[in-house]
């Protein structure tokens, strides 16, 4: 108590008034996918549409994060499982922040992607798969790390010589390979309005 008898109360904002505040309910929006199956693509531009319908949003790219928070990993199994560890519990920060958290992570190991679902509640964890036959991935190429792996330059590579745990369950299920990246986007948004993480803004 102070000589003024003004009593010092702790504040807790919760993460319940943020969301409710900025009107969107705070999940991880947690895409896996081969290199190359359109993860980052499709949550860039999913970002674009959440921002413009009002929601707050934040996009966590494995390349990106590999640049900063997590350069020193390198892609043999214990490093993946540190990296998606790690990127758990900064997507968890992001959820009690009120935010969507969007990320895009190959993330190829169920333990791991199951080991980020139990870090937040129920329903604040949105498995999006980002289903792209290797083949497919292979012809695209967008960095050229196939072919180099092919060629033995890149060893550890998903789907050549490191494994790809594909969901079995994922909520929802992107079948990327005659799909335009609006109607990725489209599945999505649905899913985010029918189960109550967005409202569609009218303006
Ligand atoms: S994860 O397996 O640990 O989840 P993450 O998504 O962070 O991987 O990084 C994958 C990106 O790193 C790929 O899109 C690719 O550009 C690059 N990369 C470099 N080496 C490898 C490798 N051995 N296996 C997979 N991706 C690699």
């Amino acid at each position: 108590m102070s000589k003024n008898n003004i009593v010092w109360h702790d504040q807790h904002i919760t993460k319940k008034d943020r969301a409710k505040l900025i009107r969107q309910k705070p999940c991880i929006l947690w895409f896996t996918g081969l290199s190359g199956s359109g993860k980052s693509t499709i949550a860039n531009a999913l970002e674009g549409l959440l921002y413009n319908n009002g929601n707050f949003t934040y996009l966590l790219d494995g390349d990106n994060v590999r640049h900063g928070l997590n350069r020193d990993l390198g892609f043999d199994n214990s490093s993946r499982v540190e990296n998606i560890r790690r990127v758990g519990e900064v997507a968890k920060l992001f959820v009690d922040s009120g935010q969507i958290i969007l990320t895009a992570f190959i993330s190829p190991f169920q333990s791991d992607r199951r080991l980020v679902k139990e870090l937040v509640e129920d329903k604040e964890f949105i498995e999006i798969f980002v289903d792209t036959p290797l083949e497919i991935c292979e012809q695209r190429d967008p960095k050229g790390l196939y072919k180099k792996a092919r060629a033995g330059e890149i060893k550890d590579f998903t789907g050549i010589d490191s494994p790809y745990e594909a969901p079995t369950q994922a909520d929802i299920h992107i079948q990327n390979d005659n799909i335009s990246v609006e109607k990725a986007c489209e599945q999505i948004i649905d899913y985010m309005i029918k189960h109550g993480y967005i409202k569609r803004r009218e303006d």
